[in-house]
């Protein structure tokens, strides 16, 4: 568990995050949604232990927190300006070798099937590839020496469909292994398997619950997307045909056919 405590936190004057308390589960697949500039990726660092809360303070029982940074995989915004190595290869492989693992070929492999890859991108210069294909090597880079965490900074902003589906797959099969933290806008792909839902706008936490019970109106209002299927009930409401507001297809299509 990941316990924030009123945490507050400013960029010289302004001040970015405003009593943040919040609590993540290890089993338990939380999203941090919110409006451009709300505080998200700020937030998320500082769980992370990448930045320092200005006040408040990060609880995590049985553990101190120094040691926990060495638990949290964190994927970037935009984490292939990051790539430094020459192959994709070394690329993953780096990870590994950081937490001193052995039998890395054996470890590469498997990540790179748990994020939908071939093995013939491997020996490829990491900035050949396309943007779906870069922030799946990033991810297997993460995934590689198995961080009890995993944060996924807008992990789907920018990719086409096949890559986005593909990120969905490999966090689906990780979320029993993993604590699973997701900022993100676009959240069609995943919505139907988060837990929790929370919304910050203006750096202050406006509400967490779970998914079933948001209400989806807020967060529109907020200026944030929201679901899909959301979208699609609301205008099917419009055009009189009564069903309930849903957050999933599947949810929207069990209500349509009662
Ligand atoms: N390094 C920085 N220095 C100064 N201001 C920053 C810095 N990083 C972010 N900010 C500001 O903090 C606010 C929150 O940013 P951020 O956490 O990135 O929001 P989000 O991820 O929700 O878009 C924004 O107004 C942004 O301009
Ligand atoms: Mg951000």
């Amino acid at each position: 568990m990941i316990l924030l405590k009123k945490v507050s936190f400013r960029y010289r004057d302004s001040l970015v995050l405003k009593n943040c308390s919040l609590r993540f589960e290890m089993d338990e697949m939380h999203i941090i949604i919110g409006p451009t500039a709300a505080g998200k990726t700020t937030l998320a660092l500082i769980v992370a232990n990448l930045l320092k809360p200005r006040s408040g303070r990060i609880i995590i029982p049985r553990g101190n927190i120094k040691d926990v940074r060495k638990e949290m995989g964190f994927l970037f915004q935009t984490p292939e300006d990051l790539f430094f190595n020459d192959t994709v290869y070394e690329e993953i492989a780096y990870g590994a070798k950081k937490h001193h693992l052995k039998h890395i070929d054996g470890l590469v492999s498997r990540v790179l099937e748990m994020v939908g890859l071939n093995d013939e991108i491997l020996s490829r210069p990491p900035f050949t590839l396309s943007e779906g294909e870069k922030r799946l090597v990033a991810l297997a880079s993460i995934i590689i020496w198995e961080p009890s965490w995993l944060i996924l900074d807008e992990p789907f902003s920018g990719l086409d469909w096949q890559a986005r589906k593909k990120i969905v797959k490999t966090i689906v099969n990780l979320k029993d292994n993993m604590g699973i933290i997701l900022i993100a806008h676009q959240m069609d792909d995943i919505i139907e398997y988060v837990d929790l839902v929370t919304l910050i706008v203006d750096g202050e936490i406006v509400f967490t619950k779970p998914s079933e019970d948001v209400d989806w109106d807020v967060v529109f209002n907020a200026g944030c997307d929201i679901p899909y299927a959301t979208l699609v009930s609301k205008k099917l409401r419009e055009n009189g045909i009564n069903v309930p507001i849903e957050y999933t297809v599947p949810r929207l299509i069990q209500a349509l056919k009662k």
